[in-house]
């Protein structure tokens, strides 16, 4: 059998895959027009990307192709309908890059605190301000609500903890039972995290029922001065609204996924949210830790294995009738 990998892939991992007895074609350089013509010439059994994007022209290249493995836990960048359509499966990595996902966003809070980004540009510029960047408030003791207490949400409530902060969340099967037992306050709707905290992180999937849910009214309903975070996907948050609540409410944010992500990993960034004051963007590196990147690929491997093996596909999220 055969497996194309179409973005980066850790080295030893690519020897795990071949020593359970795939050939692999590693093509990193893949995608839209090139991809489509790396599955039309190699026809592999199966596909493993990270964010390079499978559309149904991809799907529809190979004659063989039966898995798409999305080495990552967000399957958004794949036309799973297609996939279905054609016959193939789709599997995902959940959870193997939460705590990646997580310390970034712990690391946006930070920074948002004490403009860390901010004093570091300025040194760099050649000016020293300790009188303003003395203004810093401390996290000690506030609130922090988590807006969808999954994998990440719960690795993040730890870390919080850790920093002495009081953690109130709400996430679609949160009950207040559930709140108990992880020693956090329930709320019953994203609009009461939104009033109650004054660090907001979001760790939601993007679905139907999530696109554009962090809108004006939340940011309406958000403490002024508060801090926003968002490390899922830039479709569940309304970024006009966002950006009014920086500009009029003193709102800080840290993005680490924005509408205009480019497709491509290196190259130009012209799009002025990156030079918004008051907000910090990251380039969308959530995951991107040797370690989750190793726990992700490891996973993929699994992935494959059992397929051989048995035909089964672990974590498959389109599995036939
Ligand atoms: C995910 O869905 O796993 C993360 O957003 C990471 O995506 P990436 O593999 O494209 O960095």
């Amino acid at each position: 059998m055969k497996v194309l990998i179409a973005d980066k892939y850790p080295e030893d991992k690519i020897e795990k895959i071949k020593n359970i007895g795939y050939e692999v074609i590693y093509d990193p350089s893949l995608k839209e027009e090139s991809l489509i013509e790396g599955l039309k010439q190699h026809n592999p059994d199966a596909l493993i990307v990270r964010s390079t994007k499978v559309k149904k022209e991809m799907i529809y290249s190979s004659d063989k192709l039966s898995l798409i493995i999305r080495a990552g836990s967000g399957y958004d960048t794949i036309d799973i309908e297609s996939a279905t359509e054609r016959n193939v499966f789709v599997a995902n990595c959940p959870g193997k890059n939460s705590i990646a996902v997580a310390e970034l966003a712990f690391g946006l809070i930070l920074s948002l605190d004490r403009r860390i980004p901010d004093n570091v540009q300025d040194l760099r510029e050649g000016k020293w301000n300790k009188n303003e960047y003395s203004k810093a408030r401390g996290i000690y003791g506030k609130t922090l609500g988590i807006v969808g207490v999954g994998k990440i949400g719960q690795e993040l409530i730890s870390r919080a903890k850790a920093f002495g902060m009081q953690v109130i969340a709400w996430s679609r099967s949160l009950t207040p039972e559930k709140a108990d037992a992880l020693g956090i306050g329930f709320m019953k709707n994203s609009i009461e995290v939104a009033s109650n905290a004054d660090v907001i992180s979001v760790h939601l999937a993007l679905t139907e029922d999530t696109k554009n849910m962090i809108g004006s009214d939340f940011f309406n309903a958000m403490k002024p001065g508060s801090y926003f975070i968002n490390t899922s996907r830039s479709e569940i948050v309304d970024e006009k609204a966002l950006l009014k609540a920086i500009d009029e409410k003193g709102i800080r944010a840290g993005l680490d996924v924005v509408s205009a992500e480019p497709a491509y990993k290196e190259g130009e960034f012209p799009d002025d949210i990156g030079r918004h004051v008051g907000l910090y963007c990251t380039h969308h590196i959530g995951a991107s830790t040797d370690q989750a990147q190793s726990a992700v690929a490891d996973e993929a491997v699994c992935i494959l294995d059992e397929y051989k093996k048995s035909g089964m596909v672990l974590n498959c999220v389109n599995p036939s009738e």
